[in-house]
């Protein structure tokens, strides 16, 4: 009855052998040891922090903290836009399962609007789910990247 080694290895690689064309039929992935997830993209500094009319024209949003938020709130990791109003968070798909990021997490500004221009509110925030956008290889490494469906507006 003692569970021994040989049934161990046994279930094991019958998991493994389940689970990666699960997540592979999902979401299109290779799925290897070698790879990142990476959520990127630019909040721009309007009153809902996307583009606005006037495209590629439109002013950003540098020093916002963008919050990648799980679940009830949880903060699991934050980046601080630059110059540019870009961010990149960088994630260990090891740590993180791809298809739970997108249903379970959200991208959240906090930082106020106001602080780009003055005319906009000094309360509230921003907040955008995620959008899964394709698989690219960086050397060896498979890079899952994911960008910010829309970002809208919410009342402080
Ligand atoms: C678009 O650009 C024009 C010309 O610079 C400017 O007058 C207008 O306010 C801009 N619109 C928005 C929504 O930023
Ligand atoms: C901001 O980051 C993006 C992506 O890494 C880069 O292309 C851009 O040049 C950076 N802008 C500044 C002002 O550092």
């Amino acid at each position: 009855m003692a569970l021994n080694l040989k049934s161990l290895l046994f279930v094991s690689l019958f998991i493994a052998l389940m689970a990666a064309p699960i997540a592979e039929a999902q979401l299109g992935l290779i799925s290897g040891l070698l790879g990142l997830i990476r959520i990127q993209g630019t909040v721009f500094c309007t009153s809902n922090g996307n583009m606005g009319v006037n495209g590629s024209a439109t002013p950003v949003f540098p020093n916002a903290l963008v919050q990648l938020q799980c679940g009830a709130g949880n903060v699991v990791s934050s980046a601080t836009t630059n110059g540019s109003g870009v961010f990149s968070i960088v994630l260990d798909p090891l740590q993180f399962i791809l298809s739970s990021l997108l249903t379970n997490c959200n991208l959240v500004v906090n930082t106020p609007l106001s602080n780009c221009n003055s005319k906009l509110p000094s309360v509230g925030g921003l907040l955008s789910s995620l959008q899964f956008i394709g698989n690219t290889l960086l050397g060896l490494l498979n890079v899952a990247n994911i960008v910010p469906s829309g970002f809208q507006f919410l009342d402080g």
